[in-house]
């Protein structure tokens, strides 16, 4: 058996590669002049982990060429584990006519791979779309296990939409879990209030999310938060995309912690241990 790191995933997969004790393949990667993408695996394999998110669209490629390069070396068995993945959040068809991403991405995955493992999926119904292949991965217990290490008083989501996860990180973590009112405006903005029975004068914040994307609703939140009085925010996500750069959180939060889903300056609470822990269940290794 090999662990194959697609581009985006592969320190990652090194990391997995040293706890399960299993080499990573070695594989031929590169960019012909047009841009369009070559893989060639370098060795006759019989079992291979594919490691691979489906975020940017470029991942999705490189998932599908491995998986046939792979075949053509000689794997009859193929597992998938997605870090993160991508096309998540269209997860229905919110306006007439809409594609729905998710169970289009599922769809491909799942005719090509024996299982697929995800580490926090955007939603249940996306995660549904992988029928009996998909397996979750929930990363609430290691970030409720940093929240804890660092100083914090309360856990706070930004919404509604992150509180069962919050509360998890709040067990973990032994804090008090709240949840603020968000409305999305935009893509990139989003009015955020806090409920009035809600008293933050001079506590430390985490304030919890599974995604940083434009980081629209961790700069409002964080915001607000200051604003009733919180006295310092350490932020901690799963997914850090920030899609803008990480440059303009500094001045407005005091910490960011992301796992390493999406690998990053800020990726500093690892998967690794979780992922290759539901890996060698599954494998009976
Ligand atoms: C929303 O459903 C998610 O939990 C995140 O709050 C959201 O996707 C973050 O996006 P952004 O960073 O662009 O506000």
């Amino acid at each position: 058996m090999r662990i194959v790191p697609t581009y985006n995933s592969e320190g990652l997969a090194s990391k997995m590669s040293s706890i399960m004790e299993i080499p990573l393949a070695r594989v031929t990667r590169r960019r012909f002049a047009d841009g369009e993408l070559y893989i060639k695996i370098e060795e006759e394999l019989d079992e291979s982990i594919v490691v691979g998110s489906t975020y940017p669209d470029q991942g999705i490629i490189d998932i599908l060429l491995t998986h046939n390069a792979l075949k053509n070396a000689g794997s009859k068995r193929q597992i998938l584990v997605v870090p993160y993945f991508g096309y998540a959040r269209q997860d229905s068809m919110f306006q007439p006519y809409e594609a729905i991403s998710a169970k289009v991405i599922s769809d491909i995955l799942y005719e090509r791979f024996e299982k697929i493992f995800v580490v926090n999926m955007h939603s249940p119904e996306g995660m549904a779309f992988l029928k009996d292949k998909g397996i979750e991965i929930r990363a609430e217990v290691i970030i409720g296990e940093q929240v804890a290490k660092d100083d914090n008083d309360i856990v706070v989501s930004p919404d509604d939409g992150f509180i069962d996860e919050a509360r998890n990180i709040s067990r973990v973590s032994g804090k008090e879990a709240i949840a603020l009112e968000k409305k999305r405006i935009s893509d990139t903005k989003v009015q955020i209030s806090i409920p009035d029975d809600i008293k933050l004068d001079g506590k430390r914040i985490a304030l919890v999310d599974d995604l940083i994307s434009t980081g629209g609703t961790i700069l409002e939140a964080s915001r607000i938060l200051k604003q009733h009085g919180a006295s310092k925010i350490n932020v901690y996500c799963i997914h850090g995309l920030f899609i803008s750069g990480t440059s303009k959180y500094s001045g407005f939060v005091d910490s960011i912690s992301t796992t390493d889903t999406i690998e990053g300056p800020f990726s500093k609470i690892s998967v690794s241990n979780l992922v290759a822990t539901k890996l060698r269940e599954y494998l009976f290794l």
